[in-house]
């Protein structure tokens, strides 16, 4: 895959207006938001989510009488999951120019092999599929590559996020059902509290996940509104789950986890792009589009102000101002622990575009 330069690395033209920040310096600030963030993120995951695949589940008491649907959903998690060096490899490349988003992604592929290898032994010690039916499984799997959906960082991560929030939605509702709290009726006599331990502790990972991707990208929507907003735009318009297209037996499992209550449209609607437009300071889908479409039809060049306020008017920038703010508060109190704080400090800088109570946004 050729070496992406991500837009926001690209150099100034024309120059900043005084008082405002450049694009290197935004650039800059990302960087060190996401360096801080990966640094909290490594000690957290080695403290509290240090789970091994093999060693902490009692596989051996794993029900052997897993019904069908539940063994095409769990072949499909496996399968999904399978793809991990791929999806780390391809990410690790995009961004590799930057040391907090490369590492993150090195840690994120370590957890994410986990997921892989937690799920393989589900479907083995379900007894339902021989080892050598997974042996081949796999080899069919790992004969399809998988490619970056779309060609830049910032796609990418706001990709992530709904992809994230989706995973671990899906592995929750699989958690429920194992712990015999399915809606379905034909499935309300099932359980398995292996099954379940395994879903929730994956499940927590997607969650950690989730709120890494989703920092990134309120960081880059404070100092790059436009430019993340149509990228949110443009991912959910076309959103599918990672990997579909290269697993063999993907439509039963698509139908299958919409049949047992685990994951559908609706699902991703309201538990997935609810859900993160909430975390991003987007109230619906039709104003982020009302925004954009505004923004379009507003004269680029001398209404530049003009444009820009109504940027500020398409999301709650206020909320996401006070997560940056939480961010940088969390970072700084981690480097104290580390003593990085005497040395070389993680700073918030306001974005000074952002629209101020004594300077007003425009009405529109
Ligand atoms: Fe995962
Ligand atoms: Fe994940």
């Amino acid at each position: 895959m050729a070496d992406i330069m991500p837009p926001d690395m690209l150099a100034d033209v024309p120059p900043t207006p005084a008082g405002l920040l450049s694009n290197r310096e935004k650039d800059r600030l990302i960087e060190r938001g996401f360096l801080g963030l990966y640094r909290w993120y490594t000690a957290r995951s080695q403290e509290t989510r240090n789970w091994n695949a093999d060693l902490s589940f009692d596989w051996r008491g794993m029900r052997k009488d897993t019904p069908d649907e539940i063994m095409t959903v769990l072949t499909g998690f496996f399968a999904v999951e399978q793809y991990a060096p791929d999806f780390t490899s391809n990410l690790v490349h995009l961004v590799r120019r930057s040391h907090g988003r490369s590492h993150f992604q090195m840690r994120w592929g370590s957890e994410e092999e986990k997921h892989a290898d937690a799920w393989e032994n589900a479907v083995l010690f379900s007894r339902q599929r021989s080892p050598e039916w997974i042996e081949e499984y796999k080899e069919r799997l790992k004969a399809q590559t998988w490619e970056l959906p779309f060609p830049d960082a910032i796609h990418n991560m706001v990709y992530t996020v709904f992809q994230e929030r989706a995973t671990q939605l899906n592995y929750l509702n699989m958690m429920k059902i194992a712990q015999g709290k399915s809606e379905k009726p034909h499935l309300k006599d099932y359980a398995d509290p292996v099954l379940a331990k395994v879903a929730q502790t994956i499940a927590v990972d997607e969650a950690a996940h989730y709120n890494f991707f989703l920092e990134g990208v309120r960081m880059y929507l404070y100092y790059y509104p436009e430019r993340t907003l149509k990228a949110i735009k443009a991912v959910i318009s076309d959103f599918a789950m990672p990997a579909g297209h290269l697993i063999p037996d993907w439509e039963k499992f698509y139908e299958t986890v919409y049949r047992v209550g685990i994951y559908g449209p609706r699902d991703f609607s309201r538990d997935v792009v609810q859900v993160a437009f909430r975390n991003l300071g987007i109230e619906s889908r039709k104003a982020l589009e009302t925004g954009l479409r505004k923004t379009r039809e507003v004269p680029d060049f001398e209404g530049k102000n003009f444009r820009t306020s109504i940027i500020w008017d398409t999301f709650d920038y206020g909320a996401i101002e006070g997560d940056i703010r939480r961010l940088h508060i969390k970072i700084q109190d981690y480097e104290k622990t580390v003593g990085f704080d005497q040395i070389d400090p993680t700073e918030f800088v306001e974005n000074p575009e952002v629209p101020r109570k004594t300077e007003p946004a425009t009405e529109d």
